[in-house]
């Protein structure tokens, strides 16, 4: 099995990232040296899924924090070029608190601050495989059978989301490894295809057997027994247990709570937001027409079709069978 490839890393004064935007048709690393350059980053999804963008927001206050010295930024430029990294994406709650986790640090200087980012991108990474372990456990035990499980899941939460193992791709990974994992279904996850391009491209380097899905397919694929529990990542979890993932999460969830098999969110506690009292405050990220009128940049909707694009949706507590964490199985719904 290859190595997993970096997926971001800090090199002399720089972030290092691998442009998810190419795969699988391209492996290649962008440098990011420029708060401009990292926050276009985000946006586009070169650099993406909620634990990775926290990694990129400790990694982007070191990176302002270089950049300010350059250019002889007084505090209140430097302060607002931060901020542009935290707001550069509203829905996962890791980026503003990868941001907020160093930026205490600033006042001991650019080293204090890029040494408390690498521990904290090692810290994501290392979360992972607790996380696997217990997940994996737990659909053995809620799944209860002898045969390998057949998983479902959507978006990516591998490597290349999370660093390490991944989330809901590392409990599937664990399966994997203990030898009982049957295949896994994966939704294309449109508009920008995470799924087919990303997941598929993690589970086929693993060796993993996986099957594709439209997105539409899913909740029929579950209805007709096709698949043992759904696994997926989460953006942000609400105090009540809703939880932010993906556009598409929740017809899933509403298909394995009609069929009666697991739905299991996979997230590290950074992801669980406190401050946040229930789905309804979570902001929604609205992105840009042309991803769902066109795809991979081809269009395929008449010009004057106006389009509505919600990069993530609400899957309320009590659709969610557990969440597990690095730390804790967690119950608040059904
Ligand atoms: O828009 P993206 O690709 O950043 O969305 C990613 C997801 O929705 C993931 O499922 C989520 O971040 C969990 S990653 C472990």
């Amino acid at each position: 099995m290859p190595d997993d490839p970096e997926v971001l890393g800090w090199r002399d004064g720089r972030i290092v990232a691998l442009d998810q935007t190419a795969l699988p048709q391209q492996v290649r690393q962008l440098t990011i040296g420029t708060v401009d350059e990292l926050v276009d980053a985000i946006q586009r999804l070169v650099v993406r899924g909620a634990p990775v963008l926290g990694a990129a927001g400790a990694l982007g206050v070191a990176l302002a924090v270089r950049q300010a010295e350059r250019h002889g930024w007084d505090r209140d430029t430097l302060d607002a070029q931060i901020d542009r990294i935290r707001r550069a994406r509203p829905t996962a709650v890791n980026l503003g608190a990868g941001v907020s986790a160093v930026e205490p640090l600033i006042d001991q200087g650019p080293d204090a601050v890029q040494a408390a980012a690498l521990r904290l991108v090692h810290d994501i990474a290392e979360a992972n495989h607790a996380l696997g372990r217990r997940g994996a456990a737990f659909l053995r035990e809620t799944c209860r059978t002898d045969r390998p499980l057949r998983v479902h899941t959507h978006c990516n939460t591998g490597s290349l989301a999370c660093l390490g193992w991944g989330t809901a791709l590392g409990v599937i990974r664990c399966l994997h490894e203990s030898a009982h994992l049957g295949h896994v279904v994966v939704d294309e996850t449109r508009p920008l295809l995470q799924g087919a391009r990303l997941t598929c491209w993690e589970l086929a380097q693993q060796g993993i057997e996986h099957y594709l899905i439209c997105d539409g397919a899913g909740p029929f694929v579950i209805a007709q027994g096709l698949t043992d529990a759904v696994v997926v990542g989460a953006d942000r979890i609400a105090a009540n247990g809703d939880v932010a993932n993906k556009i598409g999460t929740y017809a899933l969830a509403l298909a394995a709570a009609a069929a009666g098999i697991p739905f299991l969110v996979a997230a590290p506690e950074s992801t669980i937001d406190p401050a946040t009292p229930s789905g309804a405050a979570i902001p929604v990220e609205q992105r840009p027409a042309e991803e769902v009128t066109a795809i991979l940049g081809m269009p395929v909707a008449p010009s004057r079709t106006r389009a509505l694009n919600h990069a993530f949706d609400i899957t309320p507590a009590e659709l969610i069978t557990a969440v597990v964490t690095e730390d804790r199985i967690i119950r608040w719904g059904r």
